[in-house]
């Protein structure tokens, strides 16, 4: 298992090993009256890696982190977090785990720093920590200035990395991250990428949940693929796109647009002379796979 790399620049590129499990999913099944909202899925997430969950809305996604957090019972299944069973052992999977809801969820009359005072002191920890915690995670958000500016006042990237600051009070070893950048501009967007990057590199692990191809391609090292609750595929995006095929080829007909797949872009070239119509020759993405194996689209 390769891991990506952030580089100066923005790129990211691949480097270091990574092998042990760090939360595994076992025959995971939730309904909600006649919906399932999670279909038997089971999946393990690795050490120090940036696992993605992609999927459109109503996949199951959040019903999954929020299982895997705690937040929610499984009907039948299990969650092991290092190990441990999540059920039996909630304390140890508790402190291990920070959590990013996918909904702003701060207090918006505290300032920045009272939010982060109150979550260290629902994780019991000592006051001097607390404090200790705030100067260095403020500052690494990039948010200092902002210590003692109430919520509601700072903007909705801001508040985003407060969130992530805030699970990283107690010094998890994983993140969950329930669409970290959804509603948020592309300058914000980045932003948050750089600092989940940053904060993978410091060899924490990465749940995140997205809808967004770009991201889950970018980011990610290996990617779950869900749609309707049910686990399509789990691999790297590379072996993904690889297996469909790395060149698209759409063509254009009235209003349909049908898509083929190749190996290499000399072989798209040959079909495309052969084609009638509008033809534009790309190369594939995860939408791809996802279409290639639900037959509908990430987005709508
Ligand atoms: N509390 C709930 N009560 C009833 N249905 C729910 C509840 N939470 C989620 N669902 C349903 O379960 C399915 C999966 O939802 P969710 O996990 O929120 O998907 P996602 O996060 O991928 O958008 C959807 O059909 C949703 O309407
Ligand atoms: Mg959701």
């Amino acid at each position: 298992m390769i891991k990506k790399v952030y580089r100066e620049g923005g790129a990211y590129s691949s480097d270091m090993v990574i092998d042990e499990v760090s939360v595994s999913v076992k025959r995971l099944t939730k309904n909600y009256g006649k919906i399932t909202a999670v279909n038997d899925i089971s999946f393990d997430v690795l050490r120090g890696e940036i696992f993605g969950f992609l999927g459109p809305n109503g996949a199951g996604k959040t019903t999954t982190i929020r299982i895997i957090t705690t937040a929610t019972k499984a009907d039948s299944g299990e969650v092991y977090l290092n190990s441990f069973d999540i059920l039996k052992n909630p304390l140890e999977a508790k402190n291990s785990m920070g959590v990013v809801s996918q909904y702003i969820n701060l207090d918006m009359e505290l300032t920045c720093k009272e939010n982060l005072i109150v979550h260290g002191m629902l994780h019991n920890m000592k006051k001097r920590k607390i404090l200790e915690r705030i100067d260095y995670l403020l500052d690494y958000i990039e948010i200092k200035d902002k210590e003692n500016v109430q919520v509601e006042k700072i903007s909705g990237g801001m508040q985003r990395k407060l969130m992530i600051a805030r699970a990283l009070m107690h010094e998890p070893e994983i993140l969950f991250l329930d669409e970290p950048t959804v509603g948020l501009d592309a300058h914000s967007k980045r932003k948050i990428w750089d600092l989940m990057v940053k904060i993978n590199s410091e060899n924490k692990t990465i749940f995140l949940t997205t809808h967004y191809i770009e991201e889950a391609q970018q980011l990610c090292n290996r990617v779950a693929i869900i749609n309707s609750g049910n686990l399509i595929e789990v691999d790297t995006p590379e072996n993904m796109i690889d297996k469909i095929g790395i060149i698209a080829l759409d063509v254009f007909n009235h209003d349909d647009c049908t898509t083929y797949f190749f190996d290499s872009r000399e072989k798209a070239l040959e079909s495309a002379s052969k084609m009638d119509g509008k033809i534009i020759i790309r190369e594939a993405n995860l939408e791809d796979v996802f279409l290639d194996k639900t037959g509908r689209r990430v987005k709508k």
